[in-house]
C-alpha cells in the first residue's frame, strides 16, 4: 500500500483497503512504542501544527507522534498567526509548505482544508473541520478492533447531534468498513440527505447497514457500541444550548439504554465530555439550565463498559500511523 504524498482530509477519499492499512498500520506502531522500539524514521522532517479551535488530545497525538517518528513540529494557535486575518488560506499553504514537510489543520468549514491541500506542496491532513474528523475515526476504528477482534458487521449506533464531524464521520467510516450504523436522535440531527445518499451506495458495495431511528430504545437494542459526543460543538453559539438540550435529552446515554443494548456494548466517546458537571462550561449550563447530566451519565462514562480511555490513547498511534504513511518514501 503506498500512501505517500497523500492528504488525508476524509474518509471518503480513501478506500476500505487504504483505512484498514492505516489501522493495522497504527497497531504496528503502538506494539513498537509498547515495547521500547525506536521507530524514528522521519527523522529530519517538520510539521507544522495549525489550531483555530481549541484540543487537547488532537495536538498532544501530534506533537508525540511526531517527536516518537524524529520530527519537528510548530504549533501554531488560534490566534497568534497572520492565517485567516492578514493571510488567505492559500498563501499560507504556499509558505508553510516551503517550511515543512506536512501541515495539520484543525478550524471551521471543510472547504478550508480542502484549499490549504490544493495549494499546498507537502501532505495536509484534517485534524477536524465542522464536517468532518477523520483522525478521530482511525482511533475509534482502532479501539473496536482490539475490542472485538473485526470491524465488519459492527453494530455502532449513534445518539445526539448526527450532523456534526464526529456523527457525519463515523456514518461514512461504517459505510466504507461493512459495519451497521444507526442514528439514535430527533430527526432534526440526523446527517445531511446528500452525505447519507452517498453512504447508502458505499453500504452497497461493502455491504454496510446505514439507518436511522427517533426512538432510544428500539434504536439501541443489540448494539455492540454506543457512542456520543457533546450537544453543542466547537464554533457553535452558545444561543444553541437551550434548544438542543430540550431535543437531545432523550437521547442521552445511561446505563438503561446500555442494558438495553446488551451485556456486550461498549460506550464510546471522542472526548471531551461533559459527563463532569463540576467544571468549566459544564458547570456554566448545569447552573444556567439546571441539568445534572448532558450526553452521558457519570455512572456511564466511569463504568467497565467504558472504553474511552483507550479510545483516547489510540487517536496518537493513528495519527502517527497517517503521518507515517503519507511522509515515509517506501524503498
Ligand atoms: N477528540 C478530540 O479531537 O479531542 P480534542 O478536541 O481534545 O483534540
Ligand atoms: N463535535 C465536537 C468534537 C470534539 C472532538 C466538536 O466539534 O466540538
Amino acid at each position: 500500500m503506498n500512501l505517500y504524498g497523500r492528504d488525508f482530509l476524509k474518509l471518503l477519499d480513501y478506500t476500505p483497503e487504504e483505512i484498514s492499512y492505516l489501522v493495522d498500520l497504527a497497531a504496528t506502531l503502538k506494539e513498537k512504542k509498547k515495547n521500547g522500539i525506536l521507530h524514528d524514521e522521519l527523522k529530519g522532517k517538520n510539521i507544522a501544527l495549525i489550531f483555530e479551535k481549541t484540543s487537547t488530545r488532537t495536538r498532544c497525538s501530534f506533537e508525540v507522534a511526531a517527536s516518537d517518528l524524529g520530527m519537528g513540529s510548530t504549533y501554531l494557535n488560534p490566534t497568534d498567526s497572520q492565517i485567516g486575518k492578514k493571510e488567505s488560506i492559500a498563501d499560507t499553504a504556499r509558505v508553510l509548505s516551503s517550511m515543512y514537510d506536512g501541515i495539520e489543520y484543525r478550524g471551521f468549514e471543510q472547504e478550508i482544508v480542502e484549499t490549504l491541500a490544493k495549494y499546498s506542496t507537502v501532505p495536509v491532513w484534517n485534524g477536524l473541520t465542522n464536517e468532518f474528523h477523520p483522525t478521530q475515526m482511525l482511533a475509534d476504528l482502532l479501539t473496536i478492533k482490539e475490542h472485538f477482534g473485526k470491524l465488519n458487521g459492527i453494530h455502532l449506533v449513534y445518539m445526539g447531534d448526527a450532523r456534526y464531524n464526529t456523527g457525519n464521520s463515523l456514518m461514512v467510516v461504517c459505510a466504507k468498513m461493512g459495519m451497521h450504523f444507526t442514528a439514535v436522535s430527533n430527526k432534526k440531527y440526523f446527517p445531511e440527505k446528500e452525505l447519507v445518499e452517498t453512504c447508502l451506495d458505499i453500504a452497497k458495495k461493502t455491504g454496510a447497514i446505514i439507518d436511522f431511528c427517533e426512538d432510544p430504545i428500539e434504536g439501541t437494542k443489540g448494539a455492540d457500541v454506543i457512542y456520543t459526543d457533546i450537544w453543542v460543538s466547537m464554533g457553535e453559539p452558545d444561543s444553541v444550548w437551550e434548544e438542543r438540550i430540550k431535543d437531545l435529552e432523550p437521547y442521552r446515554v445511561t446505563m438503561d439504554i446500555m442494558n438495553n443494548a446488551g451485556d456486550k456494548c461498549v460506550f464510546m466517546h471522542c472526548l471531551p465530555s461533559f459527563h463532569d458537571l463540576n467544571t468549566g462550561i459544564g458547570k456554566e449550563i448545569k447552573e444556567k439550565y439546571g441539568l445534572n447530566e448532558m450526553e452521558v451519565t457519570d455512572e456511564v462514562f466511569e463504568s467497565d463498559r467504558s472504553i474511552v480511555f483507550k479510545e483516547a490513547e489510540n487517536r496518537m498511534h493513528t495519527i502517527k500511523a497517517v503521518m507515517y504513511a503519507t511522509l515515509k518514501k517506501s524503498e
